[in-house]
């Protein structure tokens, strides 16, 4: 059999930004009707090679062909008339505008004298949302809806411009399983219509589950494509870190038990969960595990004085604690790594270093001198420790790439050196190399006695770190299990509610 002529085809691109080459000589192309993943390491250059397809950024060199015929895209508009749509990892979408507004952005329907056509926008807009299943309508704000939700509309606005290429990159980063469940399927029928797909993810599962090809970068350069059916976890991640890893191993060595540093009983927060009872001993982390919406991000949060409880106690060391706000939390020796890095966790216009530091100003500014280098030795520790891949500390945390950022904020809460640390899903969009150093970086902050909690809804994550895992299912704890002695049946069953602690 014959392969279709590629639609798109990319050609010894290469991209220099200062202090970084971040591509040096690509080739890509994607055909017809198949799904494309493009893998590599945190800043391997991936978006980057992404958005000179959509416009946004300029080849230093190297040609694009469509339909083998050769163009140059000037612009974001131009690569729409091309039939290209990017949808971006970083959200791009105006908060107080309404989600018919933002799908429609600069080309909205009008009427005579150029009002806006509001019933056609209305009709056309919420068939789409229909589409997608979507619970809210064309005339939510943006702002109002959960990030999960916003990239939804997301792809609702590229699915309304008939396009020949879609772009995803880390579609899945913040989605439900059920949101996620309508975004392959929404993938599916592109592919049914000859769409060719182009799909950027972290997560192995979901390329060897949807894609036919995969192609990869390490560090700018082009590695090789191979067919998905032809392959493995192993050898993907041989092409993009260079190495294998102990992918599958489990082996969690305890360390000493220590004092218990959070106790907390019967808390709850109204509808958002009920009477949770757990403990945290120093050297010890406790994973929660359960599905996206059972109440864990809003637990951790409440811990952090983000929300109020509505019963129940916290004891941190056996006192009895009331904790008002995050900074009674942080005074308290509490650090909460949040979900959503961009609102919650950093300063995009300001350097790395600074973004690592910001929590301590206070005890660093002691003199003008001594404190600059004191800043830059703590940001290199932790640039080191987590492997930041940034040209300098002088760097804008807002030009690194994705899974950069996060090991920012990982490291602006490491820094404060807290008694409790709370981490939800720490290694969202993070590589797997990189993944599993973080991994490693949370066991030794265990045996250097930190009590931890880790929020996440990947199992292979919860299994990798945890001594104990809790899991949780519509706001409540439905099982505590050791980590040593669980099987991953055993968490299915919990998280779905169809077994209990109290049942057994
Ligand atoms: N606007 C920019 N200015 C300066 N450097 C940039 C800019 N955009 C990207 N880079 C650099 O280019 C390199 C490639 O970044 P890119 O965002 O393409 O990585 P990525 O493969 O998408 O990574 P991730 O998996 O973390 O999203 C990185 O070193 C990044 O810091
Ligand atoms: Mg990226």
């Amino acid at each position: 059999m014959t392969e279709p002529n590629p639609t798109l085809r990319l050609k010894g691109i290469v991209k220099t930004f200062p202090g970084v080459r971040a591509l040096d000589g690509v080739d890509f192309d994607v055909r017809p009707g198949e799904v494309h993943a493009l893998m590599g390491e945190n800043g391997a250059g991936k978006s980057t090679l992404m958005k000179i397809l959509a416009g946004v950024y300029h080849p230093d060199e190297g040609q694009i062909f469509i339909d083998d015929r050769p163009v140059v895209i000037r612009s974001p508009i131009e690569a729409k008339e091309h039939g290209i749509t990017l949808i971006h990892q970083e959200l791009s979408l105006a908060e107080e505008m309404s989600v018919a507004e933002n799908i429609f952005l600069g080309e909205l329907p009008r009427k005579k004298w150029g009002f806006v056509d509001w019933k056609t926008l209305d009709e056309r807009v919420g068939t789409i949302l229909q589409k997608l299943n979507a619970d809210w309508g064309p005339r939510t704000r943006i702002g109002s809806l959960s990030i999960a939700k916003q990239q939804m509309c997301e792809i609702a606005r590229a699915l309304t411009h008939s396009a020949k290429i879609v772009v995803f990159d880390e579609p899945t980063a913040s989605l439900t399983d059920a949101e996620k469940v309508v975004l392959f399927d929404v993938i599916e029928d592109l592919k049914a219509e000859g769409v060719g797909i182009v799909y950027i993810s972290h997560r192995m599962e979901e390329i060897f589950k949807i894609t036919d090809r995969i192609s990869v970068l390490r560090d700018g350069s082009y590695r090789g494509t191979l067919n998905t059916r032809e392959t493995d976890e192993d050898e993907i991640t041989q092409m993009m870190i260079g190495r294998s890893l102990e992918l599958h191993r489990r082996n969690i060595e305890h360390a000493e038990e220590g004092e218990e540093v959070l106790s907390v009983e019967g808390l709850s927060c109204g509808r958002l969960f009920q009477d949770v009872s757990f403990t945290v001993k120093a050297g010890e982390i406790v994973g929660f595990y359960g599905l996206v919406g059972a109440g864990r991000t809003e637990m951790a949060e409440t811990l952090f004085g983000l929300r109020r409880p509505t019963a129940g106690k916290i004891r941190l060391a056996g006192e009895e604690v009331h904790i008002g706000s995050p900074s009674e939390a942080i005074e308290k020796g509490i650090s909460l790594v949040p979900e959503n890095r961009k609102e919650q966790g950093l300063v995009l216009g300001m350097n790395c270093r600074d973004n690592i530091t910001l929590p301590q100003i206070d005890d660093l500014t002691a003199g003008p001198f001594v404190a600059n280098g004191a800043e830059v030795a703590i940001y290199d520790m932790y640039r080191d420790r987590l492997q930041i891949k940034a040209p300098t500390w002088r760097t804008l945390v807002g030009s690194l790439s994705g899974g950069n950022q996060q090991k920012i904020v990982i490291g602006k809460w490491l820094s404060m050196k807290p008694r409790l640390l709370i981490v939800d899903e720490p290694t969202r969009g993070i590589d797997v190399g990189s993944k599993s150093e973080i991994h490693k970086l949370l066991r030794e902050l265990a045996h250097q006695g930190y009590a931890i909690i880790v929020v996440s809804s990947e199992m292979p994550e919860v299994l990798h770190v945890s001594d104990r895992i809790i899991a949780m299912h519509n706001g409540r704890i439905t099982r505590t299990f050791s980590a040593d002695a669980v099987t991953e049946e055993d968490l299915i069953q919990a998280i779905s509610g169809l077994t209990s602690d109290k049942a057994a």
